[in-house]
């Protein structure tokens, strides 16, 4: 049996030693003096089901779920909000009148308050995403929503074309095509895969490319400056990595569990430290 040791939240993924997240909520905890004790968790790849039923059966109260059980929490969970049911994909999980598990995504809130944060967006902008994984699933209806038109470009065509099937009812989106793209250049570019690597297949005209495109990068590690530099090889400044996304979606998880919606400012700066 996993045993969780009388803490009350944690993040859940495989690997987990890179999350940020218990400093986050401890700082979170320490603003609001809601005590609310969160740990890391690496559950292995075939046991997310009875760590999460061994958590919620024991001390836990709620969840934050990160890569690869996306979609398996998506699953686990009794209820869902409307924003994770149309994303299929669910990052916040909290207990109910202690009986079943509402299902929650705050990666696209926490994305759409940072790209607001860094002044990188307006209704009406056209928006290139790079990637088409769990990670983009949970952002695209904030960013349709808002009014924005969204074109994805990915290694593996397939993955784009289900995406765009999934979610064209929420707003205007599209595969990326250099001949059948009608945009001058996009306003906004993020970065959404595990691994940008600059090659053909990720490869964006340059004419594209103004030198008022913001770009936007969700990944947050030390370790991932591929999407940087080349950003900064295109002659372009108006870059930010992930880490006050990764903020904003913590402030939303514990806005769903404790409805307090904690300040994240300075801990963006902490984190960036
Ligand atoms: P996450 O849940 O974090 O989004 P994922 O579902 O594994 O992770 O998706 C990773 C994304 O990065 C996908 O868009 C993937 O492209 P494919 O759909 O072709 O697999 C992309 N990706 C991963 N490694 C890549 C690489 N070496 N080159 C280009 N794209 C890559």
């Amino acid at each position: 049996m996993f045993k969780c040791q009388n803490f009350n939240y944690a993040v859940f993924g495989n690997p987990i030693n890179h999350s940020k997240s218990p400093i986050i909520h401890s700082l979170f905890a320490k603003q609001t003096g809601i005590l609310h004790i969160y740990k890391s968790v690496n559950v292995p790849l075939d046991k997310f089901n009875v760590f999460l039923q061994d958590f919620f059966k024991q001390d836990g109260q709620g969840a934050n779920i990160t890569a690869p059980f996306k979609q398996e929490a998506y699953f686990f969970c009794d209820k869902l909000t409307k924003r994770a049911k149309i994303a299929q994909s669910v990052n916040t999980l909290k207990k109910i009148d202690n009986k079943y598990i509402l299902g929650d995504n705050t990666d696209g809130i926490g994305l759409l308050s940072d790209l607001t944060r860094l002044n990188f967006i307006k209704k009406n902008y056209s928006i290139l995403i790079i990637g088409a994984g769990g990670a983009v699933k949970g952002v695209l209806f904030p960013l349709l929503s808002f009014g924005c038109s969204i074109f994805i470009l990915n290694r593996t065509v397939s993955n784009a074309k289900k995406l765009v099937l999934q979610f064209y009812k929420y707003g205007n989106i599209d595969v990326f095509d250099e001949n059948s793209s009608k945009i001058k250049s996009f306003d906004l570019i993020i970065n959404a895969t595990s691994k940008f690597i600059e090659r053909k297949n990720n490869f964006i005209p340059v004419s594209l490319v103004s030198s008022k495109t913001c770009f936007y990068d969700m990944n947050y590690q030390k370790d991932k400056k591929m999407f940087m530099n080349w950003c900064l090889k295109m002659g372009n400044n108006l870059f930010s990595d992930g880490i006050g996304m990764l903020a904003f979606q913590a402030a939303h998880s514990f806005f769903l569990w404790h409805n307090i919606l904690p300040k994240t400012d300075y801990i963006i700066d902490i984190l960036k430290k």
